[in-house]
């Protein structure tokens, strides 16, 4: 298939392009590289250094590469960033996807891919969280994920847009030479690493006393390898004429701040100074997916979102990553 991917020089877009390629389709990225990195393209992709807003440039990316589905990842990711500054991510998340919707409506792009978050359910009610799980985000990044939610939705019954907007918990690991490279980087596996590795002095465990078994926050972490298969899986499954919907990315297994930590010494036999600090506002204890839906309707399970797994990734990726 012809598919466009946006944000493909991201972390997780870069993943996708590769395992896109390796499925045998044909793969034009568009990327501005706002925070994307050109070097993280392969060779043979079809790269159009541009913002998504370019109403001419993308009318003819769709037009001229005859594409049929667009995977979505361009976004600003940081939720703190959101709350401070909130206009960014209504101009750049929502009115960017909102342009970016009018150029597939117009050239009928049949299927649409939204790279969506947990943050959609604001603080978790029940564990695990499920996709009827009620939505009321509590930052402007999941107000806005949860926007272009529902206007694919409104799309999908007028127009007929066939999409999966799929909601990753976190995120991590890496394939070699797809490290993480997020300035700053606020996510704590690459913090853990970059600290083994003596590029940041120590670690901040934000809060020792939530109410979870060890008193740190418990989080769901997903290998980026396995997201990727998930977004090929959505797309075999719209191109069957499976319903649009909405699905949890990830393992239905949580890990403690300090998990991922003991993890990180026995998997990099390094030293890993730890300060513990306060709180960080607004996260929930616990956030953990329950994978039933993408597991019976998408037939797609995480494979390799071991903590260990994803910690030894990570660490061989981001050790060869300046
Ligand atoms: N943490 C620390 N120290 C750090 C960084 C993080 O203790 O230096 C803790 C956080 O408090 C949290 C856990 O590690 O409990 C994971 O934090 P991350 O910043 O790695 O990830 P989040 O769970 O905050 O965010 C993820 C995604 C967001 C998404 C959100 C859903 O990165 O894009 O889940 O709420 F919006």
């Amino acid at each position: 298939m012809n598919v466009l991917v946006t944000g493909g020089a991201g972390y997780i877009g870069s993943h996708m392009v590769r395992v896109l390629l390796g499925a045998g389709h044909r793969v034009v990225v568009v990327d501005d590289l706002s925070a994307g990195h050109a070097d993280a393209l392969p060779a043979q992709v079809d790269f159009v250094h541009a913002d998504i807003r370019a109403k001419e440039t993308m009318a003819g990316v769709l037009k001229t590469r005859a594409v049929e589905a667009i995977f979505h990842f361009a976004s600003r990711i940081q939720v703190g960033e959101s709350v401070v500054h909130p206009r960014l991510y209504f101009r750049d998340n929502l009115g960017a996807a909102i342009e970016l919707l009018e150029r597939a409506l117009d050239a009928k792009v049949p299927y649409f891919v939204l790279s969506s978050t947990a943050a959609v359910y604001g603080a978790p009610l029940r564990t695990p969280i499920d996709e009827d799980h009620p939505k009321e985000p509590i930052n402007p990044y999941g107000e806005i994920k949860l926007a272009i939610e529902k206007m694919l939705a409104h799309y999908g019954r007028a127009y007929g847009l066939s999409y999966a907007a799929l909601r990753y918990f976190n995120a991590a690991g890496a394939e070699p030479g797809l490290a993480e490279r997020h300035d700053p980087e606020t996510h704590l596996i690459p913090l853990v690493l970059d600290a083994a590795l003596g590029r940041r002095p120590h670690v901040t465990v934000f809060g020792q006393d939530y109410p979870t078994p060890d008193g740190t926050c418990v989080r769901d972490y997903v290998h980026v390898a396995d997201l990727a298969d998930a977004h090929l899986a959505a797309l075999v499954y719209l191109s069957r004429g499976g319903a649009s919907g909405a699905f949890n990315l990830g393992t239905g297994q949580g890990h403690s701040v300090r998990d991922v930590i003991d993890a990180a010494r026995r998997v990099t036999g390094r030293e890993i100074p730890v300060v513990l600090g306060a709180r960080r506002e607004g996260d929930p204890p616990f956030l953990v997916a329950s994978k039933e839906r993408a597991k019976t309707v998408l037939g797609w399970e995480a494979t390799r979102s071991s903590l260990d797994h994803i910690i030894e990734d990570a660490w061989r990726a981001r050790q060869t990553t300046p």
